[in-house]
């Protein structure tokens, strides 16, 4: 496991884009699975930024997204897919071609877990899966406890999650109780992981990864068996930790 601690938010978003970045350029076909939530808005709006400058090319990549809340289509701004087009695709310029996100609104869902699968197999596997981390360890919407051989499926959204959403918000609006995710199946046949850590709530969660011990009780730790991880941390005692 490589670790990279940053001490601003600005060092913090810089090395997720250089790491994004660094694989792109290796390999531009590369197929990304992307984090909602605030930790990764410091990368989109970076890579955003190189690329309309023209120093990286996000042209020729495939994009997915990690997980989505059940009910919840792309028109919903709540729903993990129009944060998608609003913070990176539609700003980045990403072609529809390009992108394949969860529909949470599909009227089948185990079928749509079938299908987001295959496009994924269909792209050769995911090349760079960028991660977030939940207050209890989560990630994606993997919660404590879950199975670490499943593929895209749907699941039961913790309290814990929930509550921490609902503070998000800012609206006056009830998460849903159900979610679906990229599994951890998926995550750990990823080529490259990039786990994004930032805020002092996570505190419990992040020594759980740095205990070095997986536990199915915090999901994160699942990352410990695989070959390829990079954990950059935004380290600033005042704000973050
Ligand atoms: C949600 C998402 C995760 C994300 C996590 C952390 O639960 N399902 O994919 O990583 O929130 O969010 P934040 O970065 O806002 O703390």
């Amino acid at each position: 496991m490589r670790i990279i601690n940053t001490a601003t938010p600005h060092a913090f978003a810089s090395a997720a884009a250089d790491w994004t970045g660094d694989h792109l350029h290796d390999k531009p076909q590369s197929v990304l699975a992307l984090p909602t939530g605030n930790t990764p808005l410091g990368l989109y709006s970076e890579l955003i930024a190189r690329k309309l400058a023209g120093t990286l090319n996000l042209d020729e990549a495939k994009v997915f997204n990690l997980d989505e809340y059940c009910g919840l289509g792309q028109s919903n701004p709540h729903s993990y897919a129009a944060f998608m087009q609003r913070h990176l695709i539609v700003p980045a310029r990403l072609g529809a071609d390009r992108v394949r996100l969860l529909r949470g609104d599909a009227t089948d869902l185990e079928a749509e877990c079938h299908d987001y699968d295959a496009a994924v197999a269909d792209c050769g596997g995911i090349d760079l899966c960028v991660l977030g981390l939940g207050v209890n360890g989560h990630i994606a919407f993997n919660e404590p406890g879950s199975s670490w051989d499943l593929r895209t499926h749907v699941v039961h959204l913790s309290h814990a999650t929930r509550a921490a959403h609902e503070r998000q918000a800012q609206l006056p609006w009830q998460i849903p109780t159900w979610g679906v995710t990229m599994g951890i199946k998926t995550v750990l046949e990823s080529r490259h992981v990039l786990l994004l850590i930032a805020g002092s709530h996570k505190e419990t969660a992040r020594a759980a990864v740095f205990g070095g011990v997986a536990d199915s009780d915090w999901p994160v730790t699942s990352l410990l068996a695989h070959p390829s991880v990079t954990i950059i941390e935004l380290c600033s005692p005042a704000e973050n930790r």
